[in-house]
């Protein structure tokens, strides 16, 4: 017979995740089924006590560069995979790349993420000169890579370089779930060796998965929270399963927003000082979702600094916000909408800060 289990029980349980930074899997996956608003609610300010403790009140930005929409992998859920013909490609120059960061500075931003593609047009020497230019020009920035899979030696230069970050999603730490979203050539052991190779080195590191991708399951889930815990990234982004009309996964459901406020929560207790987007992706599926998220413990924002023309070009899936708005528009638009949640954006690096439990 189940166990009837009192909103009192699921009260408990968040306790202990909050006191113990950790749960057996048995309530972790009661946890993250839990549906009743009460209980969310109590979870959320659960992680926002924890946030704040960190972080105090702030949100960190970083300025998002989608320079390259090429891609040379299928992931079967991604919008800008190489089999879908129907994309419209773009490539931004070097020149172009660095008159973002030059705005986003005078914008306020302390970091730039060059986001792509996995491009082989951007060797490792084009991605070098790039790093080395940008900190040059802005030494008091940080530079982080989001360009996907490499070897070892060319994430090594990438750091020499000056690169202080990279951002790799795991996409799912459980193996079968991973086959079922990527075709035979993509291999999970390799995106896990690279994360390990990432966090080697010594770059900050940020992994993440969707939320509500097709055949994931509560199980997956945990797996994704048990190689978090083991990993210990700096930062961890996570969104919604969104479809992408010209992809396998066209008529998949949306992941769901409930769940993904309450993995951020979730998240934001296991590894206290992590740092958590409120994605875009969230943003899209829920006219409020970034806020929803500040307010269940997420402290980085991410607006994008690509150029207007190419916005509407860099479509991972269906509806993305902001694809129209220019840089400047979408700082006003975020700043007002942070300071209504009670939190300010804090116009630093925001660096991982290792913190003492
Ligand atoms: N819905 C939501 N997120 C997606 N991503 C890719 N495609 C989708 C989609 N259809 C995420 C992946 C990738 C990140 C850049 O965007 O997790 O790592
Ligand atoms: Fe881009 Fe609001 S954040 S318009």
């Amino acid at each position: 017979m189940d166990t009837v289990i009192s909103k009192n029980n699921y009260i408990e349980i968040v306790d202990r995740l909050r006191n113990d930074c950790d749960l057996n899997d048995e309530k972790l996956s009661l946890l993250l089924l839990c549906e009743d608003i009460d209980v969310n609610e109590y979870l959320y300010s659960q992680a926002r006590e924890v946030r704040e403790k960190y972080y105090g009140k702030n949100v960190y930005l970083r300025g998002l560069i989608e320079f390259t929409n090429y891609c040379k992998n299928n992931c079967y859920y991604c919008g800008i995979r190489a089999g879908n013909n129907n994309a419209e490609r773009y490539r931004l120059s070097e020149e172009e790349i660095l008159s973002c960061c030059d705005l986003g500075y005078e914008l306020g931003f302390r970091t730039f993420v060059l986001q792509g593609g996995e491009d082989p047009h951007f060797s490792d020497d084009i991605i070098v000169t790039i790093v080395k230019k940008i900190k040059q020009k802005h030494p008091d920035t940080a530079v982080t890579l989001s360009i996907g899979e490499k070897e070892k030696d060319s994430y090594q230069r990438f750091f020499d370089a000056g690169a202080d970050r990279y951002l790799l999603r795991h996409e799912t730490a459980d193996r079968e779930h991973y086959e079922k979203l990527h075709p035979a050539d993509m291999s999970f052991d390799h995106r896990m060796q690279c994360l390990k190779d990432l966090k080697e080195i010594g770059f900050q590191v940020g992994c993440g998965m969707m939320v509500g991708s097709p055949f994931q399951k509560t199980e997956s889930l945990i797996k994704d929270i048990r190689f978090l815990q083991e990993l210990r990234p700096h930062m961890v982004g996570i969104g919604p399963f969104i479809p992408h009309h010209d992809t396998e996964f066209a008529h998949k459901e949306q992941g769901s927003v409930q769940l993904t406020l309450r993995l951020l929560s979730i998240i934001r207790l296991i590894l206290p000082d992590v740092l958590l987007p409120a994605t875009t992706a969230l943003g899209t599926v829920d006219a409020t979702g970034r806020e929803k998220g500040l307010k269940a413990g997420a402290n980085v924002i991410m607006p994008n600094l690509s150029p207007t023309q190419v916005r509407g070009k860099y479509l991972l899936y269906d509806n993305k916000i902001c694809t129209g708005d220019e840089a400047a528009e979408c700082i006003r638009c975020l700043s007002m909408r942070v300071e209504k949640t009670g939190y300010r954006i804090a116009r630093s690096r925001g660096d991982h800060i290792f913190f003492e439990k």
